[in-house]
């Protein structure tokens, strides 16, 4: 059974090895205290996912970047200095004591700082409780494996049904789309985006002065990112403007009960009009997704927004969601 817990209970749940979901500005995530193998295993378990996937270590100070990473080069501490807290991770090498549990063998580890009250004060409260200065909680997004990340603690509660987990609410997440993940790890070869996300390619570029290439495409560098992720029930089918119609009128006549997320209003089953604002249609977006799905619709018809900004995440999480 997942159950409710605060701070305080949280801090010794995770202390003594328990798994505890933490509220963030991006999704929710699926805690383990990082310094404990045996507990970050237990996420993969009840999570369903291959355990050579590496997790995210949370944070509650930039301070703490250093006690787990090797070294960060200076356009990494200056993305860190800017950017953090806020929805971006870094990954960088590894200091010595990270476990490979959390690695997933790598000689890289991936930290992040939460811009939310509640994970930092979990962090904080873990420190204590630990008697450390720099704890840390190793987290993937709190969805079982290949399906959409939980934006509340409902979605939480749902998802991990009949699991030993503890969860703690913090509200809906302010972001609603995962961390942008930035590759630092190689000093010479200087940035590159592994994943585009809450924090726009364009702020990464503005903060370092110099164009970040993407490195999302060819062979996957941040395994758990393959195309079946981040999809609902439904089936996603991409559309234009011109397109749109046609495609939702196609799968009506198969009999299929279809949805449509546009930026106008179409004759599908359920007609959502898509937001203009890029930060209301990301915070909402896969809380939207979970609705459908929850109203049995079998499609989901989407119109893309421009791919610049948030747009940008947004866009590549619902191309990855259609495949
Ligand atoms: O916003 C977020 O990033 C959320 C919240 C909970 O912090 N977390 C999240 O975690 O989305 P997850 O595990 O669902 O996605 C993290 C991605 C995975 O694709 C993983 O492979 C990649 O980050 N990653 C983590 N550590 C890495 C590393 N050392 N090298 C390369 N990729 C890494
Ligand atoms: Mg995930």
């Amino acid at each position: 059974m997942t159950y409710t817990v605060d701070v305080a209970r949280g801090a010794e749940v995770l202390a003594r090895g328990g798994l505890v979901a933490i509220p963030t500005e991006t999704v929710y995530g699926l805690g383990a205290d990082a310094h404990q193998p045996e507990a970050v295993r237990r996420i993969f378990a009840v999570k369903g996912r291959p355990t050579t996937h590496p997790l995210i270590v949370h944070l509650a100070h930039v301070d703490a970047l250093a006690h787990w990473a090797r070294t960060i080069p200076p356009f990494a501490r200056r993305l860190a200095d800017v950017l953090m807290p806020g929805p971006l991770t870094l990954i960088l090498p590894r200091a010595d004591h990270v476990s490979d549990a959390v690695t997933g063998g790598r000689d890289t580890v991936g930290l992040r700082v939460p811009r939310h009250p509640l994970a930092i004060a979990l962090i904080e409260a873990l420190s204590l409780a630990r008697g450390e200065s720099h704890a840390g909680i190793a987290a993937p997004s709190a969805n079982r494996f290949g399906s959409v990340s939980p934006t509340t603690a409902a979605h939480v509660h749902a998802d991990l049904e009949g699991e030993d987990v503890g969860v703690l609410d913090g509200g809906s997440c302010e972001v609603g789309l995962e961390s942008t993940i930035v590759d630092c790890a190689a000093a010479d070869a200087g940035p590159s985006i592994l994943r585009v996300g809450g924090i726009p390619r364009e702020l990464i570029e503005e903060v370092l002065g110099a164009p970040v290439p993407l490195a999302t495409e060819g062979p996957s560098r941040a395994p758990g990112m393959m195309a079946s992720h981040y999809a609902p029930r439904a089936r996603v089918v991409i559309a234009t403007r011109e397109t749109i119609d046609d495609a939702i009128a196609h799968a009506r006549a198969s009999g299929l009960r279809v949805a449509s997320l546009a930026r106008g209003a179409t004759h599908a089953d359920r007609s959502i009009t898509m937001s203009t604002n890029e930060a209301a249609l990301a915070r909402d977006l896969y809380a939207t997704l979970r609705a459908l799905d929850g109203e049995g619709l079998d499609v989901i018809v989407v119109e893309l927004p421009e791919a610049r900004g948030l747009g940008l995440a947004i866009a590549d999480r619902l191309t990855r969601a259609s495949r």
